[in-house]
């Protein structure tokens, strides 16, 4: 696939709702009137006001803003959901507000797949029928759709679960089908609305992980809508932001953290600079903890996949820490059990903490354990995504403050 190439292109696209969308409103928006004004001059809505973007092929694109800033409307007028006031949206060089019918259907089915906040599965129906429902509709032959959705089901890590009835799956894990079966019919863009805004924060930052393995496995073009500006800086090659139906900013997350084109933008990243009380619950991963009846051979399993493992007893509350150096060092010297392994002033934090309250353990070095009010385990910190997050908000201070005093 060649690199930079255009694959989807929005041009002086105008959105107006209302029963006369192109009278007086239209013409207001376009003298550059700010959509409350229209509003109230014309009791028409401006979805979108002169919005252009180009995304290229194989690139992850993210258009972030505030609810009601335009998003949704925008990644309408790609699939034609909603036809556009004025200015043109083109797709793989077709213009696509000149289709209709069975042939507007049939480019949908073959360019792209959707996934939304929502998972709009069947619940009912086993995951494998979900995923292939699209391909079903295409009259694809049962063994081959049935291939293609084991396919997509693997991508996402879910192929164990093809014959489970979706309603027994979690958020998550629901949202994870929604993908396989956007992926199921080998699309080349994916349109993905809000598609993990309704998961908790570390199931969140997990799919959010997941995309991006499976994005470099597959190369497709995503166009995803977020209202998060964290997620659409982790996620995004570019970010293109918007405020009441028109776009503030385009650029890399770099660029927006670092010349942030407006106030606007700047106080977003304010937002985030409140980041300053991002949460525990937020970063944390898997507890992956070790048992505390295990055997040795196994603990020096376990440090050997990864160094430093969590220990629970058997009522899943965090009793210790062991290190793969610590387990090195019993297996020469000491007597080799865990027991003699195993440190147990493990440094401990709830999930409501903050990133600022929990700073001075991790520069420990060791990871954190998160425990809930009666002491077990839920999950772990490693120091590192402290200090990345909390590297990544200086960034993002700086930047602010840039802008407000220069
Ligand atoms: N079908 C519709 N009829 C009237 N107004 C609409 C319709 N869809 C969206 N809007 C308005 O258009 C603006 C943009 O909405 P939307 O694209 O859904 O925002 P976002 O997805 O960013 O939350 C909002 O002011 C919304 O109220
Ligand atoms: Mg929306």
């Amino acid at each position: 696939m060649p690199e930079n190439e255009e694959i989807i292109r929005l041009e002086e696209v105008f959105k107006i709702f209302g029963p006369q969308p192109r009278g007086r409103a239209f013409d207001l928006a376009r003298s550059g009137m700010h959509k409350n004004d229209v509003q109230q001059q014309s009791g028409h809505v401006v979805g979108l006001s002169n919005v252009s973007f180009s995304i290229k092929k194989g690139e992850i694109f993210v258009v972030m803003g505030l609810s009601g800033s335009g998003k949704s409307t925008a990644i309408r007028t790609v699939n034609k959901l909603h036809d556009v006031t004025h200015g043109q949206v083109w797709v793989d060089g077709v213009d696509v507000q000149t289709l209709g019918g069975k042939e507007l259907q049939a480019f949908r089915r073959e360019k792209m797949g959707m996934v939304f906040q929502h998972f709009a599965l069947f619940p009912h129906r086993n995951v494998i029928d979900n995923v292939a429902y699209g391909l079903k509709v295409q009259k694809v032959p049962r063994n081959e759709r049935e291939e293609a959705a084991l396919r997509a089901l693997r991508l996402v890590g879910l192929e164990p679960y093809a014959r489970n009835a979706t309603s027994e799956l979690s958020g998550g894990m629901q949202q994870r089908v929604g993908l396989a079966r956007a992926l199921a019919s080998d699309p080349d863009i994916l349109l993905m609305d809000e598609a993990f805004s309704a998961l908790d924060p570390l199931i969140r930052r997990q799919m959010q992980d997941e995309l991006m393995a499976i994005q470099a496995e597959v190369h497709k073009t995503i166009l995803f809508i977020t209202h998060d500006l964290n997620e659409a800086l982790r996620i995004g090659d570019r970010v293109c932001i918007m405020k009441d139906g028109v776009v503030v900013q385009i650029g890399t997350p770099e660029q927006i953290l670092t010349e942030p084109a407006t106030g606007y933008v700047a106080e977003f990243v304010q937002d985030v600079d409140q980041g300053r009380v991002i949460k525990v619950e937020e970063i944390m991963a898997p507890p992956d903890a070790i048992q505390s009846s295990v055997g040795f051979d196994e603990v020096k399993r376990a440090v050997v996949a990864s160094p430093e493992r969590l220990v629970v007893d058997e009522a899943g509350k965090c009793c210790g820490l062991v290190t793969r150096s610590d387990v090195e060092r019993v297996s020469t010297q000491g007597t080799p059990s865990l027991a003699s392994a195993m440190r147990s002033d493990v440094p401990t934090a709830k999930a409501s903490q903050t990133l600022n309250d929990i700073y001075g353990e991790a520069g420990k070095g060791l990871p954190i354990a998160v425990v809930d009010s009666d002491g077990r385990l839920i999950g772990r910190v490693d120091p590192t995504s402290v200090l990345e997050e909390l590297g990544r908000v200086e960034a993002l201070t700086d930047a602010f403050e840039r802008e407000v005093y220069m």
